[in-house]
């Protein structure tokens, strides 16, 4: 089937280069013409400064030369297409509503070209972006106000996980599409052949709002997970010298109705979808006139969880970190992705310069490009200045005063080995993602240790910890 996806970011590249692998006849579409060159040259690292996921500039490259294209203008392509995916971004707005202007702006181009096609073949307009309760059917009014004829319109909200993009595209654990006739669930039907029937995915046809409203709930309940063990299990281990995280998470979640997807405690769960969508959906809660507020907790703790270890490093460890120098280790929302969009390390960041460090020591495997060009351009802000960048997490260490792990990156979990390499005792490791299985190793050559969801350990506890040890064995 010939389809035009529209948006080429973290959702439509992944799923046009896919549904080409699959077999379909896919142009991709975007305003950013840079982008479109990037992807165009089929080079890795044009593309990978834009999409940087594991597998996916392989299937671009064979796909590109088996006919997947990538343009900036659609105007001929319509004639023929059958089914276009809305890939656009959704951002949140101030008040939490759902930021709909590049969606809209596609919308009526779109409709605008579809009003004027010669064909008459159904065509479906599917939307895959996150969108409020009611937009495919707004969508549907839009395409009446242009006169576009025989232009359906579907929701089929997109699930894929960051890092995971090309394996969640490839074999999803569910597909949902919602449309309002069966000639719109036929056509994508014939699209998703490969998952109609399968046996792991399941395939489930709804109304479009419920499919809208099933994105929303997901992201919102998963988000209560994290929030959960961050705002309980966390606190409890910060409390508790004994209480083992890991322990008390494997004897929770053997219970089979508890998940273990969430049950870890981190420095908050960013990325572009989980803080905006349950924003919107608050938003929306509010609007249809309930009382959001578990959600609103939910998104408070989460929020609260990307900078509060600063706090406890200054209260706790009592660090002080005016004109110090901070390693921070990880930029990325989380491992194998270059997204920094809603990352706990922008909001520690910013703190720790607020909070007058002479030097922000970065270092990610894959989102120092972003951070340098995007999120922290100095032009922006004249204390982007104090962040130098560095190409490996041993260069970050070297000559800090402290480190603060971001990231749950795997090299990181063999940082102790770096740490007492680079650095000499005393220094504070802020451990955001409970990296460092061997962190008692640390304490004991003199390291301070503060981790999430754990008592803070400083090398002066651990040797009264021994002696009352000796005591007591001697003792008995
Ligand atoms: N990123 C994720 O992991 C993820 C997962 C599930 C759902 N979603 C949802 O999918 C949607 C897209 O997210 P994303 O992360 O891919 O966004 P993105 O910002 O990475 O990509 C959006 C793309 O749309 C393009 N665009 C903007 N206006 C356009 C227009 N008028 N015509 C054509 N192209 C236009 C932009 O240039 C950009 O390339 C959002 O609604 C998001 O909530 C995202």
């Amino acid at each position: 089937m010939k389809i035009i996806v529209v948006g080429t970011g973290y959702v439509g590249l992944p799923h046009g280069a896919i549904c080409a692998e699959y077999g379909h006849n896919v142009v991709c579409y975007d305003i950013d013409e840079m982008r479109i060159e990037a992807y165009r040259s089929c080079e890795r690292e044009r593309i990978e400064q834009y999409i940087n996921e594991p597998g996916l500039v392989s299937v671009i490259k064979e796909q590109h030369r088996r006919g997947l294209t990538f343009t900036t203008t659609i105007n001929d392509e319509i004639e023929d297409v059958e089914a276009i995916f809305m890939c656009l971004n959704t951002p949140p707005q101030r008040d939490g509503a759902t930021d709909m202007t590049y969606y809209l702006n596609a919308a009526h181009h779109l409709a605008e070209l579809l009003a004027h096609r010669t064909s008459t073949h159904r065509i479906v307009i599917v939307n895959k972006s996150t969108v409020p309760i009611g937009t495919a059917r707004k969508l549907a009014r839009i395409l009446m106000e242009h006169n576009a004829e025989n232009v359906g319109v579907a929701s089929n909200p997109e699930f894929l996980a960051q890092g995971k993009a090309v394996e969640g595209s490839r074999r999803p654990d569910r597909v949902v599409v919602g449309a309002d006739t069966p000639e719109d669930l036929q056509i994508l039907r014939r699209l998703y052949s490969q998952f109609v029937n399968h046996v792991r995915i399941r395939y489930t046809e709804t109304t479009p709002e419920t499919a809208e409203a099933i994105k929303y709930v997901a992201n919102t309940l998963l988000l209560t997970y994290v929030s959960f063990w961050n705002g309980v299990g966390a606190r409890l281990g910060e409390s508790y010298a004994n209480l083992r995280m890991e322990d008390l998470k494997i004897g929770v979640t053997s219970d089979s109705r508890i998940s273990t997807w969430g049950s870890y405690v981190s420095n908050g769960a960013g990325g572009s979808c989980f803080g905006k969508d349950i924003q919107s959906l608050i938003y929306q809660l509010k609007q249809a006139g309930h009382d959001p507020s578990l959600l609103q907790a939910v998104y408070d703790i989460n929020e609260h969880q990307k900078e509060y270890l600063i706090d406890r490093a200054e209260h706790e460890a009592v660090f002080n970190f005016n004109h110090k120098r901070i390693a921070v280790l990880g930029l990325a929302f989380k491992k194998r992705t270059n997204d920094m969009r809603d990352s706990a390390a922008l909001k520690a960041i910013k703190a720790l310069l607020g909070r007058g460090v002479a030097e922000i020591r970065a270092y990610d495997p894959l989102a120092v490009h972003d951070a340098q060009t995007h999120w922290f351009n100095p032009l922006d802000n004249h204390l982007y200045e104090r962040i130098s960048y560095f190409d490996s997490a041993e260069a970050a260490i070297t000559d800090s005063d402290a480190v603060y792990i971001s990231t749950d990156w795997e090299e990181f979990r063999s940082l102790s080995k770096t740490i007492i390499h680079s650095v000499q005792p005393p220094y504070l490791i802020i451990d955001g993602r409970r990296m460092l299985p061997d962190y008692e190793k640390l304490v004991a050559l003199g390291y301070s240790y503060l981790p999430v969801g754990g008592v803070l350990l400083t090398p002066e506890e651990a040797q009264a910890e021994t002696q009352e040890n000796n005591v007591l064995a001697q003792l008995l």
